[in-house]
């Protein structure tokens, strides 16, 4: 039986991933801060990158879903061989490295310089690393962006966006992510890959928000403002205490098209994304 090593196995594409790779028939060690238990065949174990538990040291795949930048500090002191590393990053790595907010500049730039110490470290080890960048992830109603936007509009029965909000959007569901990472631990040895994962189906960013709404039982109402006008009530929404933690250039890059070539993914790991057909249960913690 094959055996992995999960960090990030609590959040929502590692609660996919750990999902799929039992179904494959893997054993699962996973590395949790917190005390868990759970599904057979999945040994929690607690601890942090900081002060990391004794792992066990045959494992045929190590999986990242959490922070990539600890996991790629950490990964060249990890004491086992491993044929395989899969870690996940996000395509922010592209889409912000320009970006005026000076926090979304330095998160590409922490995942630029994370990627590097991976490949840098898997490469000194002859060990396959493959880097996976998602797009706009949702699923189990634990992402903060279509699910914030669904519990917002549940709880208001409305949802305003600003007018022109067309950029274009790939969401991407998580047990697509997780086929795609069980498919990158197959890979040639001593390959150094990366892959960008959108979803299945290219969206303006409005068109994307109207589906979720339409998804809810509620059926909550879809608002479009002048620009001016949605500005002031954002305001008037951040100096309530909403939305505070919405990033700077989050509202301006709604008219930006965010759009990201599956193809070499569809070639190599047989990545098949769905298109985006969201249902009420997608925007519920689960899993
Ligand atoms: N969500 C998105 O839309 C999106 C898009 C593109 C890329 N990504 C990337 O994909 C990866 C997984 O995303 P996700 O949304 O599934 O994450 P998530 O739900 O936020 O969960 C990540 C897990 O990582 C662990 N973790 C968090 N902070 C940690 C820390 N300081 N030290 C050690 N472990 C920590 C946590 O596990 P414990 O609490 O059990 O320790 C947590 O459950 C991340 O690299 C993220 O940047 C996400």
């Amino acid at each position: 039986m094959k055996r992995a090593l999960v960090f990030g196995g609590s959040g929502q594409i590692g609660t996919a991933l750990i999902a799929r790779l039992l179904a494959a028939g893997w054993e699962v060690h996973a590395v949790s801060r917190r005390p868990r238990t759970g599904l057979p065949r999945v040994q929690w174990v607690q601890g942090d990158f900081a002060s990391m538990p004794v792992l066990p040291r045959a494992i045929d795949a190590i999986y990242s879903a959490g922070p990539l930048d600890l996991f790629s500090s950490w990964y060249p002191t990890a004491p086992m061989d491993c044929p395989q590393v899969v870690a996940f990053g996000s395509t922010s790595v592209l889409s912000k490295r320009a970006a005026t907010d000076p926090g979304e500049r330095a998160l590409a730039q922490r995942l630029f310089e994370a990627e590097a110490q991976l490949r840098e470290a898997a490469a000194a080890k002859g060990c396959a690393a493959t880097l996976l960048r998602p797009t706009l992830v949702y699923g189990l109603g634990r992402d903060r962006n279509l699910s914030s936007i669904a519990a917002l509009a549940r709880r208001t029965g409305f949802f305003v966006l600003p007018a022109g909000a067309t950029g274009l959007r790939q969401p991407v569901h998580v047990e697509d992510l997780a086929q795609a990472a069980c498919a990158a631990a197959e890979g040639p040895a001593g390959m150094q890959r990366d892959y960008a994962l959108p979803g299945g189906e290219t969206l303006p960013y409005r068109e994307m928000v109207a589906r979720v709404l339409a998804a809810l039982p509620s059926k909550p109402r879809l608002v479009e403002l002048p620009s001016p006008l949605f500005r002031l009530l954002l305001a008037g929404a951040r100096a309530g205490g909403v939305l505070r933690d919405l990033p700077g250039g989050a509202v301006a890059r709604m008219r930006e098209d965010l759009v990201f070539d599956d193809a070499p993914a569809r070639r190599e790991l047989a990545y098949a994304p769905r298109p985006f057909q969201p249902t009420a249960a997608m925007f519920e913690v689960s899993g």
